[in-house]
């Protein structure tokens, strides 16, 4: 018994230790305001199934003897929640608060005494001061989805007056007492499992949360909660995971997030931090995917530049190409040497990439004739956008640096090379590897959301967006 509740405990604590988010969601009270909006339009088409049973018995009334009655056909004609409250309560969840609710009911009456006298008409039932509380617990399903369950449900109704319509006036006193009694009690007994039922109705749209974001065909991020959602008094946050995987193949980055938190701003619904471990998840599973190597050949060089990817331009730096290879087309092989480094600073983006570039002269049969290996490592500057439900990017040269690896050409100045180096990445590498990054990974979301007016910012160590979201359905 101690060694297993040791055994839990150790676990417990080496999950917490080692599992920083990678990416943060966090709902504000804003966001939960708009939440409540969309609940309430919810909770109000649930209340509207309320069903009252149909009464009948008979009662004893002097001096008429036994009336046998039967109230049928009741059903709710309006219900009104003009005032409710959404509070986060920490640690647990959202607390809900109804209050001066309002019902308007409809039915039929009918009586039979002294045998043979029959009487019918319809009546209105009021039912007002009508009270819900409930607390919405927010836990971490089995996927790392977030779910929700109504707890402490409580419903009051402070009065129900009836009118009847039709049939003598000591008959509305025979009814108004047991009436009021036995609708206050089918409402009381109705309303808070209709509230769970709502509360449940969530859970649906929550399950489409994308624990598994596809990217492309190589990747998939995924979006799991590494625990429970974190509550305070003004921020609900659910720490995911955020790593992007190679589909199929689950392997873990070699490295893990560090710890970030948000700042305490609230103008918008919701915040989503992506860490500079997700970034660099990407590279590490690109580059394990084999991807990120590129042929440049001269058809990729603009028309119009004075370099071409030839023996002759070449052998303008390097005499020796022009002598041993002369008139002969160029290719050169750009392939990461390492997986790429993002680095978020406040404001600033940086990619240090280091790349591997191979020379090639293309004989006349197609052999590649080697020509030399230059070791490039470059600093990019990413700006980084939010598309639609994506986050995209697009880089910019900084800095580049060559050093020469292998020549099979003799001795040259690598520093002469810059120029068409630098060339090549901005006017073919760079723009590529934009097309790539312009299409965007996909952020979390759910079912069918929009982001309203998001904005990013770059942080110490993640990026901030911070958006108001709406729901189409
Ligand atoms: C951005 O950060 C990188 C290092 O991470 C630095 O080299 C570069 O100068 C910075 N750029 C600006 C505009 O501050
Ligand atoms: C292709 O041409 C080169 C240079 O002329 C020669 O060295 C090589 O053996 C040729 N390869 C083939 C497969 O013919």
């Amino acid at each position: 018994m101690a060694l297993s509740l040791l055994l839990v405990l150790l676990a417990v604590v080496s999950t917490t230790l080692s599992m920083n988010p990678g990416v943060t969601v966090r709902l504000t009270n804003k966001g939960l305001q708009y939440g409540k909006q969309l609940g309430m339009d919810a909770l109000q088409g649930q209340l509207k199934s309320v069903q009252i049973p149909d009464f009948s018995g008979s009662q004893r009334v002097s001096p008429i003897g036994k009336v046998k009655y039967s109230l049928t056909n009741i059903r709710l004609v309006n219900v009104g929640l003009p005032k409710s409250a959404v509070d986060l309560v920490p640690g647990t969840g959202v607390k809900l608060t109804i209050g001066d609710a309002f019902m308007n009911l409809h039915g039929n009456w009918r009586v039979k005494y002294l045998r043979i006298i029959k009487d019918s008409g319809s009546f209105d039932v009021g039912v007002t001061g009508l009270s819900i509380s409930t607390t919405v617990a927010v836990k971490s399903d089995q996927t790392g989805r977030p779910v929700v369950s109504s707890t402490n449900c409580v419903a009051n109704v402070a009065s129900a007056k009836v009118k009847f319509h039709g049939g003598a006036s000591w008959l509305y006193n025979l009814f108004s007492k047991f009436i009021n009694k036995a609708l206050r009690n089918a409402l009381q007994k109705q309303i808070c499992p209709l509230v769970d039922k709502t509360v449940a109705g969530l859970n649906p749209k929550l399950k489409t949360l994308n624990v598994l974001a596809k990217v492309d065909k190589y990747a998939e991020i995924e979006y799991s909660m590494v625990s429970s959602p974190a509550i305070s008094q003004a921020t609900l946050d659910l720490n995911m995971k955020g790593e992007f995987y190679n589909i199929g193949k689950h392997q873990e980055a070699p490295f893990t997030p560090a710890a970030y938190s948000l700042p305490s701003e609230n103008n918008n619904m919701l915040y989503m931090a992506l860490s500079a471990f997700t970034a660099n998840s990407a590279g590490f599973v690109y580059n394990k995917a084999g991807v990120l190597s590129l042929y440049v050949t001269d058809d990729m060089v603009p028309k119009g530049s004075p370099f071409r990817l030839n023996t002759k331009t070449f052998g303008i730096f390097i005499p020796e190409i022009a002598k041993q290879y002369p008139g002969l087309m160029m290719k050169l092989l750009v392939r990461a040497e390492q997986n790429p480094t993002v680095t978020f600073q406040p404001k600033n983006a940086t990619v240090q990439a280091n790349a591997m570039v191979t020379a090639y002269a293309i004989q006349p049969n197609g052999t590649l004739s080697p020509l030399f290996v230059l070791n490039l490592e470059s600093s990019v500057s990413a700006n980084v956008f939010v598309r639609e439900l994506n986050v995209a990017g697009r880089l910019t040269l900084n800095q580049m640096k060559l050093s020469l690896g292998t020549s099979y050409v003799g001795q040259f100045d690598v520093g002469s090379l810059d120029s068409v180096l630098r060339m090549v990445l901005k006017v073919v590498v760079i723009p590529i590897v934009n097309v790539q990054l312009g299409k965007g990974y996909p952020l979390p979301a759910l079912g069918k959301m929009n982001l309203v007016n998001p904005q990013l910012q770059i942080m110490k160590d993640y990026m901030l967006i911070g958006t108001d979201v709406q729901f189409t359905g």
